[in-house]
């Protein structure tokens, strides 16, 4: 039941503070310590990894980027992430040692499952992250972790995406304090900083008027690009695939220090381009660069859409639009900057008169190779 709401998109685009709040919930001791016993890996087990593999397809591809940069800076352990249509084809390189996470929403995308046979072929453990009750890629899997994000119907995924990140948090910072790295101020902090971060969802959800006025605008846009860097990066992917998905239209993430490389000759007068911006506190230096690429292409005439945190002032003189997101820690950030590029793609579906829930030519699960 939509209840009420124009779609099951706009619905779960509304349930996203909910679902973050639901996977948290039970998850995270009085002590700040995490509960995770539910994986049934022994922490010795934990202790032995020595690389991390994240294989998905997707929305949940783009979870697991963003969850390389959270793993690898708290546990410190290698994490690749690939494309699980990808992975079993280039023989990659496993052993009993790595572990393997594979994210789905449905537990049933058969690249996926595809990819995780041919990890535990080559004995490594396989952890799953997934939004579907006993569905096949956790039951073939060693462990799974539930994402609590209740059923997703709309082919476009949003709040199983925002639980998939919350899920990799959890495990990046389990891993870390099973291993013992970083296990101290800095992460019993991330855990309180999560379990803020449903409110701050519910406050970006609360100003989203501006950014649906901006999509109306630009309903006959031919294409639009997406900027970012860092967790910024994975978001500018997941905002021009939603668009892609949703509205049809052109749409294309890049990292904003690949511009120069090439992107930049894309530039054109009014071209619409959204840019994520990082956090100008801690990585300072990411934000001015950043800034600079926004006057960059702001000087070529692009049109320039920024996601910024508020209290950042130094990207106004640069920007067409600012959409402002509460300030949370860098790694965390996907969750709040993600929201806005939801509801740009959900309403310029609507204004371009697509059928929001069902996409043209895409199916829920995608249980074929
Ligand atoms: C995008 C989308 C798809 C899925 C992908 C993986 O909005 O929904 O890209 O993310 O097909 O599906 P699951 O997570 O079910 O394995």
């Amino acid at each position: 039941e939509k209840g009420g709401y124009a779609s099951f998109m706009h619905k779960e685009i509304a349930e996203q503070p909910r679902a973050v709040a639901d996977t948290l919930l039970g998850r995270i001791g009085a002590d700040g310590a995490l509960i995770l016993d539910e994986l049934r890996i022994p922490a010795a087990e934990l202790r032995e990894v020595d690389k991390v593999v994240v294989v998905a397809c997707g929305t949940a591809f783009h979870a697991g980027l963003i969850a390389k940069y959270a793993i690898e800076h708290w546990t410190r352990l290698p994490c690749e992430v690939e494309l699980a249509s990808e992975f079993r084809y280039r023989d990659p390189i496993l052993d009993a040692r790595s572990l393997v996470i594979a994210i789905s929403q449905s537990g049933e995308t058969m690249d996926t499952l595809m990819a995780l046979r041919h990890a535990r072929e080559q004995g490594s453990r396989v952890l799953a992250i997934c939004n579907t009750n006993g569905s096949t890629i956790p039951r073939e899997s060693d462990a799974v972790l539930y994402t609590h994000a209740g059923p997703e119907v709309a082919v476009a995924s949003t709040k199983a995406f925002l639980t998939q990140l919350v899920a990799c948090y959890l495990v990046a910072l389990y891993l870390g304090q099973a291993r013992g790295t970083k296990w101290g101020d800095e992460v019993l902090g991330v855990v309180r900083d999560l379990a803020d971060i449903a409110g701050a969802v519910e406050r970006v959800l609360g100003d989203m008027e501006p950014v649906r006025e901006l999509a109306r605008s630009l309903a006959g846009a031919g294409t639009v690009l997406f900027l970012g860097r860092h967790v910024g990066y994975p978001v500018a992917l997941e905002g021009a695939l939603k668009l892609k998905e949703l509205a049809y239209m052109h749409a294309e993430g890049f990292a904003a220090g690949e511009l120069k490389h090439g992107p930049i000759a894309l530039v054109e007068e009014g071209l619409p381009v959204v840019v994520v911006v990082p956090s100008p506190r801690g990585r300072c230096v990411l934000h001015d660069k950043i800034v600079s690429n926004i006057q960059e292409i702001r000087a070529r005439g692009a049109r320039t859409i920024v996601i910024a945190e508020e209290g950042d002032d130094a990207v106004l003189p640069y920007a067409d639009h600012v959409v402002r997101v509460p300030v949370t820690p860098t790694l965390l950030q996907p969750l709040v900057t993600t929201v806005p590029l939801q509801v740009f793609a959900c309403e310029l579906a609507v204004a371009r008169g697509n059928e929001v829930d069902q996409p043209r030519n895409l199916a829920k699960s995608v249980t074929v190779e």
